[in-house]
């Protein structure tokens, strides 16, 4: 306790002493994840004073061109974590195959997967990123895993989490027991709680959609967006606002604190190209879907619960659709409503 506050390491050791059976090795990497997320946020604040803005020149596996800021949080979160001893892999958007833990180090029982800079186009022009992570446990024996033994559904993370690079730098947890908040307290250099037991309000006037990508989309979506764009005179009977930050980290914050649905779903123009969606399924769709399911909200790829898809690629994408309860479901049952899915939802 810190002059009554809690820091995120009480907070995580005192999680751990409930769970019966703990090393303490969950912790200590939460720390290390801590620290790095530590390190890109004074690199975020620092900006051009640091020389890390500006394109990298080069694309990652996703064909996307990389940031500077991209690459060098991806090698912040490779260096914090490679070298304790609890890891048995990484994978990260940033990079085409997974990272094995270097030989000099030992190999432990977990997998970490991470975007380590979401949001990246708003990087140069001064707008909230983050990181998101997700923690899996390595099954079998972890002495050298591939990348199959990251494709678990994503209701097996043992934990999620992302940090917001916003007008404060915040940290966003969940281990299966509810999602909590901290702030960094510059001064002191720790995440201190800010934001205990954090819940999505289930009803909203507020939805987050690229709306440039409107002709593309599918009927279900169309017809939900129509309705809030109606307004009072709509079937909706209410006024609705609308939000893009392009940051899902920033979005997912938002939700969590004043309710709302983000949608990136599927669109004619991802389907020419045989791409199923625009979010990638292990570094972002399942690590928010988890803390978005434990603050009572739902996410779902307008088809089915995103948590329960066995994925087969390390890098799939997903339509996302997620936020408060009844708004999700709402688009979710339109896509049966338009006879596209014979699927049921079943949600947490
Ligand atoms: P990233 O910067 O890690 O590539 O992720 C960007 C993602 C997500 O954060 C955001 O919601 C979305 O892509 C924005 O996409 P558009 O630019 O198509 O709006
Ligand atoms: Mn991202
Ligand atoms: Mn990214």
């Amino acid at each position: 306790m810190l002059n009554g506050n809690i820091t995120i390491t009480q907070f995580i050791i005192e999680e751990q002493r409930r769970i019966q059976g703990a090393t303490g090795d969950f912790t200590s990497l939460l720390n290390d994840i801590v620290t790095a997320c530590k390190v890109i946020s004074n690199l975020v604040n620092h900006g051009a004073l640091v020389g890390v803005l500006g394109q990298a020149g080069t694309e990652n596996v996703q064909g996307e061109d990389q940031k500077k800021l991209d690459v060098i949080s991806n090698e912040v979160f490779l260096r914090s974590n490679e070298w304790a001893g609890h890891l048995a892999a990484m994978a990260s958007e940033e990079m085409e195959d997974i990272y094995t833990i270097p030989k000099q180090y030992p190999r432990g029982k977990y997998l970490l997967t991470f975007d380590p800079l979401d949001g990246s186009s708003n990087i140069d022009v001064n707008v909230s990123v983050g990181t998101i992570f997700s923690i899996l446990r390595c099954p079998g024996e972890c002495a050298s895993p591939g990348a199959d033994a990251f494709l678990q559904a994503g209701t097996q993370q043992v934990c999620a989490g992302y940090a917001l690079y916003g007008p404060s730098t915040m940290m966003v947890l969940t281990t299966g027991n509810g999602v909590n908040g901290f702030t960094l307290d510059q001064n002191i250099g720790e995440f201190v709680l800010t934001h205990p037991n954090m819940t999505i309000p289930t009803e909203t006037k507020e939805f987050a959609i690229n709306a440039s990508n409107g002709r593309f989309w599918e009927a279900p979506v169309k017809r939900y967006v129509d309705e809030c764009l109606a307004g009072s005179e709509g079937p909706r009977k209410k006024d609705f606002n609308m939000r893009w930050i392009a940051s899902m980290v920033a979005e997912v914050h938002r939700i969590l604190t004043r309710g709302g649905i983000f949608m990136y779903p599927l669109d004619e123009k991802m389907k020419a190209k045989g791409l199923g969606g625009k979010l990638r399924l292990m570094y972002e769709a399942n690590p928010m879907s988890f803390i978005i399911e434990q603050a009572g909200g739902m996410s779902t790829t307008g088809r089915e619960r995103i948590m329960a898809i066995k994925p087969d690629d390390l890098h799939q994408r997903v339509p996302v659709i997620l936020g408060s309860k009844a708004e999700v479901e709402r688009v979710t049952a339109y896509h049966f409503d338009d006879g596209q899915d014979t699927r049921r939802v079943s949600a947490a």
